[in-house]
């Protein structure tokens, strides 16, 4: 069943092709909106996304873009352009790489490349939907943190960090474009089942994580994308502004 509400808009979610972002675009497809599946480099994965919305009667459409680079987001602004139309909703989501190691071990061209990748592409992907959810008077954005951006964890100040600067520039964003009729929220998940990192824990650390939850078990890609669809929708109307925790009740932040 898809939401009246949601039908046609455009949603543009980075780093769609596996994870939490594959997720969140099948569910927003399967709700009516179009969606852009960018991805960096693995063409396969974000061809599934796009063929498993369009199975489900869904629209989308794969588009390769670093969200790092300027000329790239650039581009992939005018393809979407050009062949959709305008982006309403923007959900940031794409994992920017980033050394796990401790204050200690971790060098500052470590430290310094992840602040200014993680805030680059934010800055980036944003400036390039504003103008037109502006004009429109219409738009959501909804930026993918972590809990670590709240709560400190061995080995992930630099991850941690980052994502912290992306909560406080999401405040900005919602404080400046409110009066636009344009939300900003962010989501702080702990670590999900499913996805590129929870593949690199053993089972042992996967049982601790899911011990450390009041819900008893990891999120899953799924719980997260439905956190996604709320703030990406007309639901949110009158939320902003807002570091929404999902993490099974894991550390009361
Ligand atoms: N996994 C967790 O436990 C967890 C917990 C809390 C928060 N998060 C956050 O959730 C988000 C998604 O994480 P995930 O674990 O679902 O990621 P993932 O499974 O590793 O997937 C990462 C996605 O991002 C894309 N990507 C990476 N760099 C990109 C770039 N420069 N430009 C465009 N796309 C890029 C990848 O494209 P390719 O496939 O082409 O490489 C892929 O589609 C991240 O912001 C992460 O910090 C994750």
């Amino acid at each position: 069943m898809t939401d009246h509400h949601d039908n046609g808009r455009i949603a543009l979610v980075t780093g769609a092709g596996r994870g939490i972002g594959a997720a969140t675009a099948r569910l927003l497809g399967s709700r009516g909106m179009r969606v852009v599946v960018n991805y960096l480099s693995s063409d396969k994965d974000a061809n599934d996304v796009v063929a498993s919305i369009q199975a489900a009667g869904g629209e989308a459409m794969a588009v390769q873009a670093d969200v790092r680079d300027a000329a790239a987001v650039a581009r992939m602004t005018e393809q979407v352009r050009a062949s959709m139309g305008e982006v309403e909703v923007l959900v940031h989501n794409a994992l920017i790489p980033f050394a796990v190691k401790s204050f200690e071990q971790i060098s500052w061209a470590e430290l310094g490349t992840k602040l200014d990748e993680e805030m680059r592409a934010a800055f980036l992907v944003t400036k390039a939907v504003i103008p037109c959810m502006r004009a429109h008077g219409y738009g959501r954005i909804v930026f993918m943190s972590t809990g670590t951006s709240r709560q400190p964890r061995q080995g992930m100040i630099a991850l941690g960090t980052s994502k912290a600067a992306l909560n406080q520039f999401a405040r900005y964003v919602a404080q400046e474009m409110g009066p636009h009729g344009i939300t900003a929220n962010v989501i702080t998940a702990s670590p999900v089942d499913e996805t590129s990192i929870a593949y690199l824990l053993g089972d042992e650390h996967r049982k601790r994580q899911a011990a450390q939850t009041v819900l008893g078990r990891m999120a899953t890609p799924d719980d997260v994308a439905r956190a996604v669809a709320f703030f990406a929708n007309e639901d949110s109307g009158f939320v902003t502004g807002t570091i929404a925790a999902v993490n099974g009740g894991g550390a009361w932040e």
